[in-house]
């Protein structure tokens, strides 16, 4: 048997954090992919008992490796690891993929995504799902978690013009997305009242964004500026990181975290939005970082 599938990364325009409480997001996959080959003749046995041994999705693909056979396991990925693109999802619902195949089982993006949604359990604790829907269908979508095991979501045709978006590194967080998530949960938990006030009103950000997505609402700047001034408040954007940010905004553009975060180095990487390529280039020079052409709507899983 011989499989490979590949799967995006992404990019969450708005709604990380609180998409984990029920608040939608706004999330695209990217043309950066992971992409998983099996080779060998073994035919694992799915149950959720195998799948409960595991602390981690590397736990899990060490324990795949491992198994007595012949078979071989092989992830290359083009998204980068660590840093709110999604890396953890892509391999998940790549190992799911294959796994479904393994089983001679037709192909079935929903219950990939929900096989996948168990990996990043492992992976993540509590994940809101956002990111293992988004590396399943692709494209782009409005996400919503309504109970821990029931989502909603619908396919956002992206009309507006794309490209003033950049992607710009801020650095490896040096917390991973499962320390980002318990720690605004521990927030809240302190600051009830605040923090949801915080996520009511990046509900109302979100919205806009779908808005401007779908080419209804053309103040993108500001959009992308407030976002950012909420997800400092929730405590997820580092000193660093938020200096970069206003470097970029001085100079005309606007910037904000994608994914969990980072509060105490790096925090990932950066959506921006600037008008002027050359000008964005020149202030992110000093701070030895650069601007790459994002570009969003990249394909769901799919057998290569
Ligand atoms: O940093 P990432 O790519 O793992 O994205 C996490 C997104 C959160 O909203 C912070 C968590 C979640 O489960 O949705």
């Amino acid at each position: 048997m011989d499989i490979t599938v590949s799967t995006p990364g992404k990019i969450i325009l708005s709604g990380e954090h609180a998409v984990v409480y029920g608040y939608p997001a706004l999330v695209a996959a990217t043309n950066k992919r992971c992409e998983l080959h099996y080779q060998g003749t073994a035919e694992p046995e799915w149950s959720a008992d195998w799948l409960s041994q595991f602390a981690s999705l590397k736990a899990f693909f060490a324990a795949w490796e491992a198994r007595p056979t012949t078979q071989h396991l092989q992830l290359r990925s083009h998204v980068p690891v660590g840093r709110g693109m999604g890396s953890s999802a892509a391999c998940s619902v790549a190992a799911a993929a294959v796994w479904q195949s393994l089983q001679g089982k037709t192909f079935s993006p929903e219950a990939i995504n929900q096989l996948a949604y168990q990996l990043e359990v492992l992976q993540h604790g509590t994940p809101s799902g956002v990111d293992n829907t988004i590396a399943t269908y692709g494209g782009a979508l409005w996400f919503r978690k309504e109970t821990p095991t029931f989502s909603i979501f619908r396919q956002v045709e992206m009309s507006s013009s794309l490209e003033t978006l950049w992607l710009v590194d801020s650095g490896r967080p040096k917390e991973s997305t499962k320390e980002m998530v318990t720690m605004v949960a521990e927030q809240r938990q302190q600051r009830r009242t605040h923090y949801d006030q915080l996520f009511r009103q990046m509900e109302e950000v979100t919205r806009s964004w779908l808005r401007w997505v779908l080419g209804e609402e053309t103040d993108s700047v500001e959009l992308l500026r407030t976002n950012h001034r909420l997800l400092v408040e929730l405590g997820v954007v580092s000193p660093q990181t938020q200096s970069l940010i206003q470097a970029i905004e001085k100079s005309g553009g606007a910037a904000k975290i994608t994914g969990a975060g980072g509060a105490k180095q790096g925090s990932g990487y950066l959506l921006v939005m600037h008008p002027d390529e050359a000008k964005l280039q020149s202030v992110l020079k000093p701070y030895a970082r650069s601007g790459e052409r994002l570009e969003l709507g990249g394909e769901g899983v799919r057998i290569e």
